[in-house]
């Protein structure tokens, strides 16, 4: 089995049906009927009813414990496939606003990591994740938190969400203070906006990678800066495809974003909401196993783990 790394995974996108049932079981909750179709899938049908399918999944973690259990449920299932390390991008908003505190919040998504490590050898760490459209204010906030109680596995900062809403100027204080003080930062952009989205984000803040980034390939110019820059794409084939971006995994700009020297890694992006999985997205790049290698090598370095972690697993 080739050795996998994964960049960009989503806590709240990971939860698949049997544990979210589980979970809302174990918290007393009723799931509404439409949230599952009859393959046992989550039902949605556009990019803003995806965020809302996902919304309501999330609802489904209300205690602390419940954090720690899905990252550990998602690191068993990555291991399983080959993954030796997998990044989670984390959002505080839902133990905000549960009352859960931000220390056992992390303290129940460390107790996930390091049991997932004893368990299956696999090494995970926390991105914690802003929501675009909740806006500017919210995500300084979040990166005041972060910085001001520090967690040995927390080791990034980045943006998910609504793309066509604020600018990523709009953000830049947050993102300068995560960077500042030394945490990692990607964000989402390219995905459902354009390259234009693309030039903003490398130009606004200070990111290493950015999440999907696959519309670049609309641009060659933008390609080329990416490449000259060496900036590292998270690109989620399936995740695209099943959003409409593409008509089909041959359609995707996977292959074309390489030719031109752009540094990209594979991930699964939310994998139960878009009937995929790291491994999946392994098999059905449409490449060799040097060049699949390559991916988890880059994905490797581009990670934001401490130096020694990183050439522990490279
Ligand atoms: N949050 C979770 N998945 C996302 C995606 N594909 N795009 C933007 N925000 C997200
Ligand atoms: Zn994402």
């Amino acid at each position: 089995m080739i050795p996998k790394a994964e960049l960009h995974c989503h806590l709240e996108g990971s939860i698949p049906p049997a544990l979210a049932r589980e979970l809302a079981a174990r918290n007393g909750l009723e799931l509404p009927p439409g949230l599952m179709g009859a393959d046992g899938f989550y039902v949605w049908n556009d990019f803003l009813s995806f965020l809302d399918a996902y919304d309501l999944v999330c609802t489904t973690m209300r205690q602390p414990r419940d954090f720690g259990d899905v990252i550990y449920a998602y690191l068993a299932g990555a291991a399983r496939e080959g993954a030796k390390y997998v990044e989670m991008f984390c959002s505080p908003e839902r133990p905000a606003a549960l009352g859960i505190s931000y220390g056992a919040w992390l303290d129940s998504l460390e107790q996930g990591i390091d049991r997932a490590r004893r368990d299956f050898g696999i090494e995970g760490r926390i991105v914690v994740i802003c929501i675009r459209h909740y806006g500017a204010d919210r995500a300084l906030s979040m990166v005041r938190t972060m910085v001001a109680e520090p967690h040995r596995y927390v080791v990034g900062f980045g943006m998910g969400g609504d793309e066509s809403k604020y600018m990523p100027v709009d953000f830049a204080p947050a993102f300068r203070l995560a960077h500042d003080k030394g945490y990692g930062c990607t964000v989402h952009a390219g995905e459902v906006m354009g390259p234009e989205s693309v030039w903003a984000a490398i130009r606004d803040l200070p990111v290493t990678r950015i999440g999907h980034g696959v519309r670049s390939a609309d641009d060659p110019r933008l390609m080329e800066e990416l490449a000259r820059r060496g900036t590292v794409l998270e690109v989620c084939p399936g995740s695209n495809v099943a959003l409409g971006l593409y008509p089909s995994r041959a359609a995707h700009p996977l292959h074309r974003l390489i030719a031109a020297g752009v540094r990209v890694t594979l991930s699964s992006d939310d994998p139960p909401f878009f009937h995929t999985t790291l491994g999946t997205e392994y098999d059905k790049a449409g490449l060799g196993d040097a060049e699949l290698r390559g991916i988890t090598r880059t994905a490797i370095e581009a990670s934001f783990a401490d130096e020694a972690t990183k050439q522990r697993l490279l």
